[in-house]
């Protein structure tokens, strides 16, 4: 990284991502020399923590973003919709989390690890990819890389902690409302999510002409676009689960050519930011809990798939609130950063 300190915005830094985004920008060292919390006008005035200090939050819908260089965008695609642009014309480089601009031709959708090349042809706006996408690939792009992928059939277990804060309240209270026999409100899912799998993310306006939902679109058309490859086909089913932290990922990959378990599992464990944990015989493979706060996305499972020519199936595990959002946006400024793109 050059000498430079950077001015960082954190925009939904009191929300789920946004508390991630502060910590991992701290612990990591990333050369700031300011920081700004923005949320709603809810929040103004409130103080978060930067290291020692306390940082007084601003409401992002009155703050102006000159002499910021990166602001990091996690409060929701509308929010984004409305002040990404304008943070742009403030002059800042925005690194959204949202879906807003993810699809948009000018606007480069990365995973550092696989095509970090592919930043600096931003126009201002960087997307982050959706959390169920973005560990699906890191699991994908070695496998891609050594045999060729020709179709994914993917389901997805995800926690409740990607839909926000009141996510994660509402399985609290739901779990002890069911075990105390006290009836159970619904307010962030469409249905208790306590002891529940829910075959619809997002909470609402989900399905569309097609059946599927947002999300799993979004495993199709961002695969594709971060693997940079029209031609591979993905079809998913994404399922909402009672766990806090991590989402799990049941992906079956048909390959072009022949790949034993063996070889996938070495090119996983030396791909960067992966880690394979596969061991049956000792019962050693990833989990969501053991998963929770680590930075890896894990694999394991890894078997052959007897029912095509060439093919694998595995069991992918990540901390969607790391990997999945808040981390992998930080390996974008660290990247932009190390790359002098900033
Ligand atoms: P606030 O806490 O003030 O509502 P989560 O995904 O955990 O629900 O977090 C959403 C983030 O987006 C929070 O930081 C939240 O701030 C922020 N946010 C929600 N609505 C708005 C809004 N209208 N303007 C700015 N920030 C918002």
């Amino acid at each position: 990284m050059n000498e430079k300190k950077y001015t960082v915005a954190i925009a939904g830094a009191t929300g789920a991502v946004g508390e991630k985004m502060r910590e991992i920008l701290f612990q990591r060292n990333f050369p700031v020399s300011q920081v700004r919390y923005m949320a709603s006008s809810r929040s103004m005035g409130r103080k978060l923590p930067w290291g020692d200090e306390q940082v007084e939050v601003e409401d992002l819908a009155q703050a102006d973003f000159k002499g910021v260089d990166i602001a990091l965008f996690s409060a929701g695609g509308s929010r984004s919709q409305k002040y990404a642009p304008r943070a742009v014309a403030d002059g800042a480089i925005v690194i959204d989390n949202s879906s807003a601009f993810r699809m948009d031709e000018g606007v480069p959708l990365i995973v550092p690890e696989i095509n970090g090349g592919e930043i600096k042809r931003h126009k201002g706006i960087i997307a982050n990819p959706n959390c169920s996408t973005i560990q699906m690939v890191m699991a994908l792009k070695p496998i891609y890389e050594y045999a060729g992928i020709k179709r994914v059939v993917v389901t997805t277990f995800q926690s409740v902690s990607g839909s926000g804060m009141n996510a994660i309240k509402e399985l609290e209270l739901q779990s002890k409302n069911v075990l105390e026999g006290t009836p159970e409100k619904s307010e962030v899912f469409p249905y208790p999510i306590a002891f529940e799998c829910i075959p619809q993310i997002p909470n609402s306006d989900a399905f569309g002409e097609n059946g599927y939902t947002s999300e799993e679109m979004k495993l199709l058309n961002e695969t594709r676009k971060i693997m940079g490859d029209d031609k591979i086909a993905v079809t998913m089913t994404t399922v909402r689960v009672p766990v806090f932290i991590s989402h799990c990922e049941s992906v079956n990959v048909e390959t072009e050519k022949d790949i034993t378990p063996e070889k996938a599992r070495e090119i996983l464990d030396s791909f960067p930011g992966v880690k394979v944990q596969d061991d049956p015989s000792k019962e050693i493979y990833p989990l969501a809990r053991k998963a929770a706060g680590k930075d890896e996305v894990f694999v394991g499972r890894i078997r052959k798939d007897e029912s095509v020519q060439y093919g694998l199936n595995m069991w992918v595990v990540s901390d969607n609130i790391r990997k999945g959002a808040a981390l992998n946006a930080i390996q974008i400024a660290e990247y932009m950063a190390t790359n002098n793109l900033v």
